[in-house]
């Protein structure tokens, strides 16, 4: 029994998507969220400077006690996950990744993301393992990402880059779209609606709520508290707390 906290992280507010999940699958342990909205977005980064943010934002967290970290960022996962482990062969370390496996049960699946994420290695193999019988296509979303950050899940600038963006996708529109990016999950409503039409949404927040779950208890370090865990939020941009604590609510 450990009742440190579980340290999440991301690039900016997106993790949040992720971290409402973590809280509703253990409720009794304690999490400290950061979140690195001064450096995002990650997406469009060099592959050093994405390893670089996370080595040192992951270095915080565990000079702060915790127990393990999340990575609720598919970018800094496909960046670093390697390289986190390496550094900290003790310590669990749990990464999210496009949600691509459940999804390939349909036969049109899109994939939503950052530019890094689809241009790495993991989602290749991604690819390799489960997009063999579903006709896979793929958008880098950036827009998103910058939306999320300004708090804004709904409303006119969203709209209008979703219908630019996903304009190509309406003559043939996709079974599923799986949310490769923890910011998606918050303009959900948004992309449906410019899809124009009602599509089965894949994202790995619940996975990653799952396998945390199961990497402490087979570490022995889920907590022994009676009640209700805490949760504290932190970001490189102090401004942001407001929307971060919103975005948890939604
Ligand atoms: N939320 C992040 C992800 O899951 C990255 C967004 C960004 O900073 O570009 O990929």
């Amino acid at each position: 029994m450990d009742n440190a906290p579980i340290a999440v992280f991301d690039s900016g507010l997106g993790g949040i998507s992720v971290l409402r999940e973590l809280t509703g699958q253990l409720p009794r342990e304690d999490f400290l969220y950061f979140g690195d909205s001064a450096n995002a977005p990650y997406g469009p980064k060099t592959l050093e400077a994405v390893r670089t943010l996370t080595l040192a934002a992951a270095e915080k967290l565990f000079a702060r006690g915790c127990k393990a970290l999340v990575v609720a960022c598919n970018t800094a996962t496909s960046a670093a996950a390697a390289l986190l482990r390496e550094t900290w062969p003790a310590r669990p370390v749990v990464g999210v990744e496009p949600a691509l496996k459940p999804a390939s049960v349909h036969r049109r699946v899109l994939v939503l993301a950052t530019e890094m994420t689809l241009r790495e290695e993991k989602f290749a193999k991604l690819l390799r393992d489960y997009g063999g019988s579903s006709d896979v296509s793929t958008i880098a979303a950036p827009g998103i990402v910058e939306c999320v950050e300004r708090g804004e899940t709904a409303g006119p600038a969203l709209e209008e880059y979703l219908n630019a963006l996903l304009a190509p996708c309406r003559d043939n529109p996709p079974e599923a779209v799986v949310l490769g990016c923890t910011h998606f999950p918050f303009a959900k409503d948004a992309i449906a609606h410019a899809l124009g039409q009602p599509v089965h949404f894949y994202d790995g927040a619940e996975g990653v709520a799952r396998e945390t779950r199961r990497r402490l208890a087979a570490c022995g370090l889920l907590s022994g508290r009676p009640g209700p865990g805490h949760v504290e939020l932190t970001n490189s941009r102090e401004d942001k707390l407001e929307t971060a604590w919103k975005l948890l609510q939604m």
